[in-house]
């Protein structure tokens, strides 16, 4: 991975870019930005990315089917949650792609795939990480919920170093993920992850779920107990621990 860079200093989002030169790209591309002014959140939000961040967008042609993709943003969650645990912090991850320091966010994943038929002809992994900025330059209305690197270690952090160090990590389970099951990943990821467990409030654009998180799927879905006892698969939403 990132055998070849497109680097620039401001963008409206990275994954936009992506997305735009992903057919004639190899695998393993980059965007990278120093600034985005349009990032793009899960579910329509907003991603504050201001100087200090990293902000990158990986451009993957795994061949799989349409509904793996969202299996890739648990590898890059694992990826940077183990980055981050080797730096001696101690990171977790929140279904499906919050990871977290403290149990405040560091770092968010928007994976988006075009498919052709079943088959995806790419997906591109846009990974957020708070790096060096100051907590003021993070809007109050998500500064609460969220922590950057430096503020968590007390020290400025070599981005460029930290980079290569994820990057490396992504390609170790990038290639995982192609030659191993999926159980895999999948066990490592749970044995980070501190939602399974909990109980949980799952939004979807369509409806409300409540219950105990009890596990994911191999496809990524987070499976619910329901308070009457029936099971619920749900494959994208917005989760939020119901006692933290
Ligand atoms: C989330 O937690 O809602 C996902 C945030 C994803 C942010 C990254 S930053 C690089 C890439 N470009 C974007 O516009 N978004 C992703």
């Amino acid at each position: 991975l990132g055998k070849k860079i497109h680097y620039f200093e401001e963008v409206t989002s990275t994954n936009s870019i992506a997305k735009e030169i992903a057919a004639s790209e190899e695998e393993g591309a980059l965007v990278i930005a120093e600034v985005q002014k349009g990032g793009r959140g899960r579910m329509g939000r907003e991603w504050v990315s201001p100087h200090g961040g990293i902000w990158i967008s990986v451009i993957l042609k795994p061949g799989i089917p349409l509904r793996h993709a969202s299996r890739l943003t648990l590898v890059a969650g694992l990826a940077v949650a183990n980055v981050i645990r080797n730096m001696g912090l101690d990171s977790r991850i929140k279904w499906p792609n919050d990871v977290r320091i403290n149990g405040k966010k560091v770092c968010g994943i928007l994976t988006e795939a075009k498919a052709e038929v079943d088959r995806v002809d790419y997906v591109v992994l846009g990974i957020g990480i708070n790096v060096n900025m100051d907590l003021k330059d993070i809007p109050e209305s998500f500064r609460a919920g969220s922590t950057t690197l430096k503020a968590e270690l007390g020290t400025h952090i070599k981005r460029v170093s930290f980079l290569q160090d994820f990057l490396f990590e992504l390609e170790q389970q990038y290639i995982l993920f192609k030659t191993q099951p999926f159980s895999h990943i999948l066990n490592d990821w749970l044995a980070l992850s501190d939602t399974i467990g909990r109980e949980v409030k799952v939004t979807t654009p369509s409806r409300i779920i409540e219950g105990k998180a009890v596990g994911v799927t191999p496809d990524g879905a987070l499976v619910i107990r329901k308070a009457d006892d029936t099971k619920e698969e749900i494959i994208a939403g917005r989760c939020i621990y119901a006692r933290s």
